[in-house]
Protein backbone atom coordinates (compact mmCIF):
# COMPACT_ATOMS: atom_id res chain seq x y z
CA UNK A 1 0.00 0.00 0.00
CA UNK A 2 1.08 3.32 -0.93
CA UNK A 3 0.17 6.33 1.49
CA UNK A 4 0.55 10.11 0.47
CA UNK A 5 2.78 12.57 1.62
CA UNK A 6 0.27 15.24 2.75
CA UNK A 7 0.17 15.72 6.30
CA UNK A 8 0.38 19.36 7.99
CA UNK A 9 1.87 19.74 11.00
CA UNK A 10 0.06 20.52 14.21
CA UNK A 11 1.51 24.48 13.29
CA UNK A 12 -0.57 24.04 10.04
CA UNK A 13 2.13 24.15 7.85
CA UNK A 14 3.92 21.28 5.96
CA UNK A 15 5.53 18.86 8.09
CA UNK A 16 9.58 18.17 7.52
CA UNK A 17 9.02 14.61 7.06
CA UNK A 18 5.97 12.37 7.43
CA UNK A 19 7.39 10.05 10.00
CA UNK A 20 9.55 10.43 12.73
CA UNK A 21 11.49 7.51 13.92
CA UNK A 22 12.68 7.18 16.98
CA UNK A 23 15.07 4.53 17.31
CA UNK A 24 15.47 3.73 13.36
CA UNK A 25 18.93 2.85 13.58
CA UNK A 26 18.14 -0.16 16.05
CA UNK A 27 16.66 -3.99 15.10
CA UNK A 28 13.33 -3.10 14.85
CA UNK A 29 13.69 0.33 13.61
CA UNK A 30 15.59 -0.55 10.26
CA UNK A 31 12.94 -2.81 9.20
CA UNK A 32 9.89 -0.53 10.32
CA UNK A 33 12.09 2.20 7.74
CA UNK A 34 12.10 -0.59 4.52
CA UNK A 35 8.40 -0.99 5.63
CA UNK A 36 7.46 2.72 5.42
CA UNK A 37 9.76 3.59 2.85
CA UNK A 38 8.10 0.87 0.95
CA UNK A 39 4.67 2.97 1.86
CA UNK A 40 6.01 6.05 0.10
CA UNK A 41 6.43 7.84 3.42
CA UNK A 42 9.17 10.17 4.22
CA UNK A 43 11.18 9.74 7.44
CA UNK A 44 13.18 11.73 10.14
CA UNK A 45 15.72 8.77 11.39
CA UNK A 46 16.29 9.57 15.14
CA UNK A 47 18.42 8.16 17.75
CA UNK A 48 21.17 9.26 20.37
CA UNK A 49 23.92 7.85 18.10
CA UNK A 50 24.10 9.55 15.27
CA UNK A 51 26.95 7.00 12.81
CA UNK A 52 24.18 4.35 12.57
CA UNK A 53 21.53 6.76 11.79
CA UNK A 54 23.78 8.15 8.86
CA UNK A 55 24.32 4.74 7.54
CA UNK A 56 20.74 3.68 7.44
CA UNK A 57 19.54 7.00 5.89
CA UNK A 58 22.42 6.47 3.20
CA UNK A 59 20.94 2.89 2.52
CA UNK A 60 17.47 4.26 2.37
CA UNK A 61 18.67 6.77 -0.06
CA UNK A 62 19.62 4.30 -2.36
CA UNK A 63 16.43 2.44 -2.63
CA UNK A 64 15.04 5.89 -3.66
CA UNK A 65 13.28 6.69 -0.12
CA UNK A 66 13.12 10.24 1.45
CA UNK A 67 14.76 10.29 5.10
CA UNK A 68 17.10 12.50 6.62
CA UNK A 69 19.04 12.23 10.00
CA UNK A 70 18.45 13.39 13.66
CA UNK A 71 19.92 13.03 16.88
CA UNK A 72 17.70 12.84 19.49
CA UNK A 73 17.59 11.76 23.48
CA UNK A 74 14.25 10.30 24.54
CA UNK A 75 15.58 11.85 27.77
CA UNK A 76 16.02 14.91 26.78
CA UNK A 77 13.13 17.39 26.42
CA UNK A 78 14.21 19.97 24.33
CA UNK A 79 15.72 17.72 21.46
CA UNK A 80 12.64 15.64 21.82
CA UNK A 81 10.67 18.64 21.25
CA UNK A 82 12.13 19.98 18.35
CA UNK A 83 12.11 17.11 16.82
CA UNK A 84 8.52 16.16 17.04
CA UNK A 85 7.62 19.66 16.19
CA UNK A 86 8.62 18.96 12.43
CA UNK A 87 6.77 15.43 12.13
CA UNK A 88 3.73 14.30 10.75
CA UNK A 89 3.33 11.21 13.65
CA UNK A 90 5.80 9.76 15.86
CA UNK A 91 6.44 6.30 15.19
CA UNK A 92 8.83 5.37 18.63
CA UNK A 93 10.71 1.80 18.97
CA UNK A 94 12.84 3.07 21.57
CA UNK A 95 12.18 0.63 24.67
CA UNK A 96 12.05 -0.21 27.16
CA UNK A 97 8.67 1.70 26.80
CA UNK A 98 7.41 2.02 30.28
CA UNK A 99 10.50 4.04 31.31
CA UNK A 100 10.74 6.20 27.70
CA UNK A 101 7.78 6.89 26.53
CA UNK A 102 6.31 9.29 28.70
CA UNK A 103 8.21 11.97 27.93
CA UNK A 104 7.65 11.43 24.00
CA UNK A 105 4.25 10.57 24.50
CA UNK A 106 4.33 14.58 26.39
CA UNK A 107 5.77 16.17 23.50
CA UNK A 108 3.44 14.65 21.39
CA UNK A 109 0.18 15.52 22.86
CA UNK A 110 2.05 19.04 23.13
CA UNK A 111 2.64 19.50 19.92
CA UNK A 112 -0.40 18.16 18.73
CA UNK A 113 1.27 15.36 16.58
CA UNK A 114 -0.08 11.68 16.68
CA UNK A 115 2.00 8.94 18.60
CA UNK A 116 2.04 4.96 17.47
CA UNK A 117 4.43 2.66 19.85
CA UNK A 118 5.68 -1.07 19.53
CA UNK A 119 5.47 -1.22 23.46
CA UNK A 120 4.70 -4.91 24.55
CA UNK A 121 4.81 -4.36 28.28
CA UNK A 122 1.89 -4.00 30.53
CA UNK A 123 2.86 -1.43 32.52
CA UNK A 124 3.72 0.96 29.19
CA UNK A 125 0.21 -0.16 27.30
CA UNK A 126 -1.99 0.52 30.20
CA UNK A 127 -0.35 3.85 30.78
CA UNK A 128 -0.76 4.98 27.30
CA UNK A 129 -4.21 3.64 27.35
CA UNK A 130 -4.45 5.92 30.69
CA UNK A 131 -3.76 9.21 28.73
CA UNK A 132 -7.09 9.40 26.72
CA UNK A 133 -8.51 11.80 28.16
CA UNK A 134 -5.56 14.22 27.13
CA UNK A 135 -5.28 12.85 24.03
CA UNK A 136 -8.82 13.43 23.54
CA UNK A 137 -8.47 17.50 24.85
CA UNK A 138 -5.59 17.92 22.68
CA UNK A 139 -7.35 16.07 19.09
CA UNK A 140 -4.22 13.79 19.16
CA UNK A 141 -4.48 10.01 18.38
CA UNK A 142 -2.25 7.39 20.58
CA UNK A 143 -1.69 4.26 19.70
CA UNK A 144 0.33 1.64 22.02
CA UNK A 145 0.88 -1.81 20.90
CA UNK A 146 1.27 -1.81 17.04
CA UNK A 147 3.95 -4.77 17.15
CA UNK A 148 3.37 -8.34 16.86
CA UNK A 149 3.09 -8.33 20.13
CA UNK A 150 0.30 -7.55 21.67
CA UNK A 151 -1.82 -6.39 18.15
CA UNK A 152 -1.76 -10.39 17.02
CA UNK A 153 -3.27 -11.28 19.95
CA UNK A 154 -5.58 -8.50 20.11
CA UNK A 155 -6.87 -9.74 16.32
CA UNK A 156 -7.85 -13.36 17.25
CA UNK A 157 -9.58 -12.44 20.61
CA UNK A 158 -11.63 -9.81 18.51
CA UNK A 159 -12.27 -12.31 15.89
CA UNK A 160 -13.70 -14.59 18.31
CA UNK A 161 -15.80 -12.31 20.05
CA UNK A 162 -17.21 -10.79 16.92
CA UNK A 163 -18.32 -14.63 16.03
CA UNK A 164 -19.84 -15.50 19.22
CA UNK A 165 -21.39 -12.52 19.86
CA UNK A 166 -21.16 -12.73 23.55
CA UNK A 167 -18.87 -11.15 26.53
CA UNK A 168 -16.66 -13.49 27.39
CA UNK A 169 -16.44 -15.10 30.90
CA UNK A 170 -12.70 -16.30 30.51
CA UNK A 171 -9.88 -15.25 27.95
CA UNK A 172 -7.01 -16.65 27.53
CA UNK A 173 -4.06 -16.04 25.10
CA UNK A 174 -0.33 -16.61 24.31
CA UNK A 175 2.54 -15.48 21.80
CA UNK A 176 5.25 -17.46 21.12
CA UNK A 177 7.18 -16.01 18.63
CA UNK A 178 9.74 -16.73 16.31
CA UNK A 179 13.02 -13.86 15.42
CA UNK A 180 16.16 -14.31 13.80
CA UNK A 181 18.07 -11.86 16.13
CA UNK A 182 18.02 -10.72 19.76
CA UNK A 183 18.26 -7.16 20.34
CA UNK A 184 19.67 -5.36 23.11
CA UNK A 185 16.10 -3.43 23.65
CA UNK A 186 14.66 -6.49 23.48
CA UNK A 187 16.86 -8.11 26.68
CA UNK A 188 16.35 -4.69 28.51
CA UNK A 189 12.68 -4.81 28.04
CA UNK A 190 12.08 -8.19 29.36
CA UNK A 191 14.67 -7.90 32.25
CA UNK A 192 12.77 -4.42 33.62
CA UNK A 193 8.88 -5.79 33.34
CA UNK A 194 9.65 -9.87 34.23
CA UNK A 195 9.43 -8.52 38.41
CA UNK A 196 6.24 -7.26 37.66
CA UNK A 197 5.73 -11.41 37.85
CA UNK A 198 2.56 -13.31 37.14
CA UNK A 199 -0.22 -10.42 35.95
CA UNK A 200 -4.01 -11.65 35.69
CA UNK A 201 -7.54 -10.42 35.30
CA UNK A 202 -9.31 -12.29 37.77
CA UNK A 203 -13.45 -11.55 38.44
CA UNK A 204 -12.24 -7.80 36.80
CA UNK A 205 -9.38 -7.01 39.50
CA UNK A 206 -5.93 -7.49 38.60
CA UNK A 207 -4.27 -9.61 40.14
CA UNK A 208 -0.36 -10.17 40.67
CA UNK A 209 1.95 -13.00 41.80
CA UNK A 210 5.27 -14.72 41.61
CA UNK A 211 6.14 -14.79 38.38
CA UNK A 212 5.61 -19.10 37.65
CA UNK A 213 1.87 -18.84 39.45
CA UNK A 214 -0.59 -20.78 36.45
CA UNK A 215 2.70 -21.98 34.37
CA UNK A 216 0.92 -24.33 31.95
CA UNK A 217 1.58 -26.28 28.98
CA UNK A 218 -0.56 -25.66 25.47
CA UNK A 219 -0.28 -26.80 21.87
CA UNK A 220 -0.82 -24.31 19.06
CA UNK A 221 0.92 -23.86 15.66
CA UNK A 222 1.68 -27.87 15.91
CA UNK A 223 3.86 -27.96 19.30
CA UNK A 224 3.42 -28.03 22.69
CA UNK A 225 4.68 -25.30 24.47
CA UNK A 226 4.89 -24.80 27.65
CA UNK A 227 3.86 -20.91 29.15
CA UNK A 228 4.15 -18.72 31.87
CA UNK A 229 1.56 -16.20 32.83
CA UNK A 230 3.28 -12.64 32.34
CA UNK A 231 2.95 -9.02 32.39
CA UNK A 232 2.45 -8.36 29.04
CA UNK A 233 0.10 -6.07 27.18
CA UNK A 234 -1.37 -8.90 25.68
CA UNK A 235 -2.99 -9.07 28.96
CA UNK A 236 -5.11 -5.76 28.90
CA UNK A 237 -6.06 -5.97 25.10
CA UNK A 238 -7.45 -8.80 25.33
CA UNK A 239 -9.23 -7.68 28.37
CA UNK A 240 -10.17 -4.82 26.34
CA UNK A 241 -11.36 -6.34 23.05
CA UNK A 242 -13.68 -9.03 24.79
CA UNK A 243 -14.60 -7.27 28.16
CA UNK A 244 -14.01 -10.44 29.87
CA UNK A 245 -13.42 -10.29 33.74
CA UNK A 246 -11.03 -12.95 33.90
CA UNK A 247 -8.04 -13.04 31.26
CA UNK A 248 -4.48 -14.46 30.90
CA UNK A 249 -1.80 -13.62 28.92
CA UNK A 250 0.95 -16.51 28.52
CA UNK A 251 4.49 -15.78 27.15
CA UNK A 252 6.99 -18.72 26.23
CA UNK A 253 8.86 -20.40 28.88
CA UNK A 254 12.04 -18.65 27.86
CA UNK A 255 14.35 -22.09 29.04
CA UNK A 256 11.93 -23.75 27.01
CA UNK A 257 11.64 -23.10 22.90
CA UNK A 258 10.13 -25.19 20.41
CA UNK A 259 12.25 -23.72 17.63
CA UNK A 260 10.52 -23.57 14.05
CA UNK A 261 10.72 -20.43 12.12
CA UNK A 262 6.72 -18.91 12.22
CA UNK A 263 5.51 -17.22 14.91
CA UNK A 264 2.26 -17.94 16.57
CA UNK A 265 -0.54 -16.80 18.67
CA UNK A 266 -3.20 -18.61 19.85
CA UNK A 267 -6.13 -17.75 21.64
CA UNK A 268 -9.17 -19.14 23.66
CA UNK A 269 -12.60 -17.59 24.51
CA UNK A 270 -15.01 -19.33 27.16
CA UNK A 271 -18.68 -17.87 26.85
CA UNK A 272 -21.23 -16.87 29.64
CA UNK A 273 -22.50 -20.87 28.80
CA UNK A 274 -19.15 -22.47 29.40
CA UNK A 275 -19.03 -23.30 25.28
CA UNK A 276 -15.23 -22.84 24.59
CA UNK A 277 -13.95 -21.01 21.15
CA UNK A 278 -10.37 -21.07 19.90
CA UNK A 279 -8.28 -19.34 17.69
CA UNK A 280 -4.66 -19.82 15.85
CA UNK A 281 -2.79 -16.79 13.59
CA UNK A 282 0.60 -17.96 11.93
CA UNK A 283 3.19 -15.78 10.73
CA UNK A 284 6.85 -15.63 9.46
CA UNK A 285 9.77 -13.67 11.96
CA UNK A 286 8.31 -12.04 14.66
CA UNK A 287 10.18 -8.66 14.31
CA UNK A 288 9.46 -8.79 10.35
CA UNK A 289 5.76 -9.01 11.27
CA UNK A 290 6.34 -6.20 14.11
CA UNK A 291 7.91 -4.24 11.17
CA UNK A 292 4.61 -4.52 9.33
CA UNK A 293 1.82 -3.70 11.47
CA UNK A 294 3.85 -0.71 13.07
CA UNK A 295 4.26 0.72 9.37
CA UNK A 296 0.68 -0.30 8.39
CA UNK A 297 -0.47 1.22 11.61
CA UNK A 298 1.78 4.75 11.32
CA UNK A 299 0.07 4.97 7.78
CA UNK A 300 -3.36 4.74 8.62
CA UNK A 301 -2.94 7.09 11.50
CA UNK A 302 -1.34 9.58 9.23
CA UNK A 303 -4.13 9.30 6.65
CA UNK A 304 -6.73 10.36 9.95
CA UNK A 305 -7.08 8.83 13.01
CA UNK A 306 -9.59 9.65 15.87
CA UNK A 307 -8.06 11.45 19.15
CA UNK A 308 -8.04 9.62 21.87
CA UNK A 309 -5.71 6.92 23.38
CA UNK A 310 -5.81 3.39 21.40
CA UNK A 311 -4.43 -0.30 20.97
CA UNK A 312 -4.18 -0.88 17.43
CA UNK A 313 -7.37 -3.44 16.75
CA UNK A 314 -9.21 -1.51 18.78
CA UNK A 315 -8.65 1.82 15.63
CA UNK A 316 -8.56 -0.49 13.35
CA UNK A 317 -10.19 -3.65 13.40
CA UNK A 318 -9.00 -7.22 13.64
CA UNK A 319 -8.17 -7.21 9.51
CA UNK A 320 -5.12 -5.01 10.71
CA UNK A 321 -2.84 -7.54 11.39
CA UNK A 322 -3.46 -9.76 8.73
CA UNK A 323 -3.91 -6.73 6.12
CA UNK A 324 -0.53 -6.05 7.06
CA UNK A 325 1.37 -9.07 7.09
CA UNK A 326 -0.31 -11.85 5.35
CA UNK A 327 -0.85 -13.75 8.44
CA UNK A 328 -2.48 -17.13 8.45
CA UNK A 329 -5.53 -17.53 10.78
CA UNK A 330 -7.78 -20.29 11.96
CA UNK A 331 -11.04 -20.72 13.82
CA UNK A 332 -11.96 -24.02 15.28
CA UNK A 333 -9.05 -25.41 13.47
CA UNK A 334 -10.66 -24.29 9.97
CA UNK A 335 -9.31 -21.58 7.85
CA UNK A 336 -10.74 -18.03 8.60
N1 LIG B 1 5.68 -5.29 20.12
C1 LIG B 1 6.53 -6.16 19.62
O1 LIG B 1 6.17 -7.24 19.16
C2 LIG B 1 8.00 -5.81 19.61
C3 LIG B 1 8.85 -6.39 18.66
C4 LIG B 1 10.21 -6.01 18.68
C5 LIG B 1 10.68 -5.11 19.64
N2 LIG B 1 9.80 -4.61 20.55
C6 LIG B 1 10.27 -3.66 21.58
O2 LIG B 1 10.81 -2.51 20.91
C7 LIG B 1 11.92 -2.00 21.65
C8 LIG B 1 13.12 -1.91 20.73
O3 LIG B 1 13.52 -3.20 20.34
P1 LIG B 1 14.70 -3.37 19.28
O4 LIG B 1 14.89 -4.83 19.09
O5 LIG B 1 14.49 -2.52 18.10
O6 LIG B 1 15.93 -2.80 20.18
P2 LIG B 1 17.35 -2.24 19.68
O7 LIG B 1 17.84 -2.98 18.49
O8 LIG B 1 18.22 -2.20 20.89
O9 LIG B 1 17.02 -0.75 19.20
C9 LIG B 1 16.56 0.26 20.06
C10 LIG B 1 16.85 1.60 19.39
O10 LIG B 1 16.31 2.64 20.20
C11 LIG B 1 17.27 3.69 20.32
N3 LIG B 1 17.09 4.29 21.63
C12 LIG B 1 17.13 3.67 22.83
N4 LIG B 1 16.96 4.56 23.82
C13 LIG B 1 16.81 5.77 23.23
C14 LIG B 1 16.62 7.09 23.72
N5 LIG B 1 16.59 7.37 25.04
N6 LIG B 1 16.46 8.09 22.83
C15 LIG B 1 16.52 7.86 21.50
N7 LIG B 1 16.71 6.63 20.98
C16 LIG B 1 16.87 5.59 21.83
C17 LIG B 1 18.63 3.02 20.16
O11 LIG B 1 19.58 3.85 19.51
P3 LIG B 1 20.66 4.72 20.32
O12 LIG B 1 21.26 3.78 21.33
O13 LIG B 1 21.61 5.23 19.29
O14 LIG B 1 19.86 5.81 20.94
C18 LIG B 1 18.32 1.85 19.21
O15 LIG B 1 18.54 2.21 17.86
C19 LIG B 1 12.08 -2.92 22.87
O16 LIG B 1 11.40 -2.36 23.96
C20 LIG B 1 11.40 -4.20 22.44
O17 LIG B 1 10.93 -4.96 23.52
C21 LIG B 1 8.48 -4.91 20.56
Amino acid sequence: MTATSKFSSAGGGQAASDVLLLGAAGNSGQLIAAELAARGLSMRLAGRRRGPLEDLAVALAATGAKADVRAVDAGDRESLAEAVAGAGVVLSTAGPFARQAGPVIDACLAAGVPYVDIANEWAAVRGLLDRDEDARARGVALVTGAGFGPAATEALVLRLVERTGAVPARVRVAAAAAVARHSDGVRQTIQESLPQGALTYRDGQLVSEALGSGATVLTFGGAQRQLLPGPVGDLETARLASGAASVVAYISNPAAHPGGTDSWTWAEVTGPDGRVACAELQTGDGVLATAAIAAETTARVLAGAAPGAWTPGALFGAGLVTDATGARVTMNGQPA
